[in-house]
């Protein structure tokens, strides 16, 4: 008997894992960066350099001629584990799991070069068109890290796009423990956190905080919706605070999905792991229902208005960052019409009302499998639930 091995054309992976796989381009920097968080960077610099180059610079631990010919040259298969913790103390779980992630650069330009130091190690230049990859020695380099040239750039990066590359990027990243910095001629900045402190009164009416486990749903609501005067109508009632316990199968009565059974669905609901969630709740009034329900505020001072964002530990999941209503929460609401006011209490809240995010954790909901075309998610049961 004799062992195959697939012989590859370089160019054709390119397209298909690079050109193919990213619906923006946005997404296929946030790769990029996902690999220098993955290897400790403190900060990765995306610096256009003019309108052809790209250079994306991190002072991670860098790759030796070991590293790219057993890893960066191998493809399909991730090196990546779990977690580690950084130089500054700060526990990262690494994003990569696929071994795909760098064909990235492909989408983005047509010809790479890219230049790394592992500490104590000879740097290396290795090159691509896409058609042939070279590997060098290079001792001109001096710090540990890595460089990407990304050179004949295919896409147009006007201040314009490196802006919404900026607002992006605050989206999808969640996380301090690496600083994104980018800069273009005149323009310098690091990316922000987007999610400030939840602070009911301030930037949402209320703070819900959901946190799942076994099948049951913890729900905490933090509250300033109403004014002092409230509390006349319903003096049992703390308008402040709203503690709930809810099991997770009694809400799927009625729904398609219950016709799997308890026993089975309990035991899905066990595999999917523990998560949580921090929203913030809000609403614009006017002043005629502020007197009529008895709302605090017209409008709060800030707002967060991004929709809701799921993301993997520090990375959010392509197609779930907040552009789409993925939780169905217009549909739950169109379906439910009533007004707030009516005394069912079949009032819902509408998918502009409430922005923030799902938390879910790359080895506790391993069973959330992200698409290997980047695409999201695979919609399988536990997705469904
Ligand atoms: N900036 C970097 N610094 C050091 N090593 C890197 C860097 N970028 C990539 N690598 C190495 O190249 C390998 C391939 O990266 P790639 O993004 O394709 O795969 P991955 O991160 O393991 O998985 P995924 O496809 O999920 O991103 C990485 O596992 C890592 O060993
Ligand atoms: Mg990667």
């Amino acid at each position: 008997m004799e062992y195959l091995k697939y012989s590859i054309e370089d160019s054709t992976i390119a397209e298909l894992l690079g050109v193919q796989n990213f619906s923006n381009d946005e997404a296929a920097v946030l790769e990029l960066v996902k690999n220098a968080y993955d290897v400790g960077a403190s900060v990765v610099k995306l610096e256009f350099v003019d309108k052809t180059t790209l250079k994306i610079i991190d002072d991670g631990d860098g790759m030796d001629s070991e590293d790219i010919k057993k890893h960066w040259m191998h493809i399909g298969k991730s090196n990546k584990g779990y977690n580690f913790i950084d130089t500054n103390n700060n526990v990262r779980v690494q994003a990569g799991a696929k071994g795909v992630g760098r064909f990235a650069l492909s989408r983005l330009g047509k010809n790479i070069q890219l230049y790394s130091k592992k500490e104590q190690k000879d740097g290396i230049v290795w090159k691509t068109d896409w058609n042939k990859s070279t590997l060098d020695l290079d001792s001109s380099i001096d710090n540990k890290g890595t460089c990407i040239v990304i050179n004949n750039l295919r896409e147009k990066w006007t201040p314009k796009r490196i802006e919404k590359l900026n607002e992006y990027l605050e989206k999808t990243y969640n996380d301090t423990a690496m600083k994104i910095r980018i800069i273009a001629n005149e323009y310098d900045k690091f990316v922000k956190l987007h999610f400030p402190k939840p602070e009911p009164g301030k930037n949402c009416r209320a703070n819900i905080i959901l946190k799942h486990n076994k099948g049951m749903l913890y729900v905490s609501v933090f509250s300033d919706e109403f004014s002092n005067d409230a509390i006349k109508y319903c003096p049992e009632v703390d308008i402040k605070t709203y503690n709930s316990e809810i099991n997770i199968l009694d809400e799927f009565e009625g729904n398609e999905i219950y016709e799997r059974g308890r026993k089975e669905l309990s035991s899905e609901l066990d595999k999917l792991g523990e998560f949580s969630a921090n929203l913030f709740f809000n609403l614009n009034v006017t002043k005629h229902d502020k007197e009529k329900f008895l709302y605090k505020y017209l409008s709060t001072d800030e707002s967060v208005d991004s929709g809701v964002i799921l993301y993997r530990n520090a990375f959010s999941i392509s197609s779930f960052e907040g552009e789409k209503d993925w939780l169905g929460l217009g549909k739950r609401s169109r379906k439910s019409p009533a007004a707030a006011s009516h005394p069912t209490g079949a009032w819902r809240v509408r998918e502009n009302q409430v922005s923030g995010y799902v938390l879910i954790d790359k080895q506790q909901n391993i069973v959330l499998q992200d698409l290997m075309n980047r695409q999201g998610l695979d919609e399988n049961i536990s997705y469904q639930l």
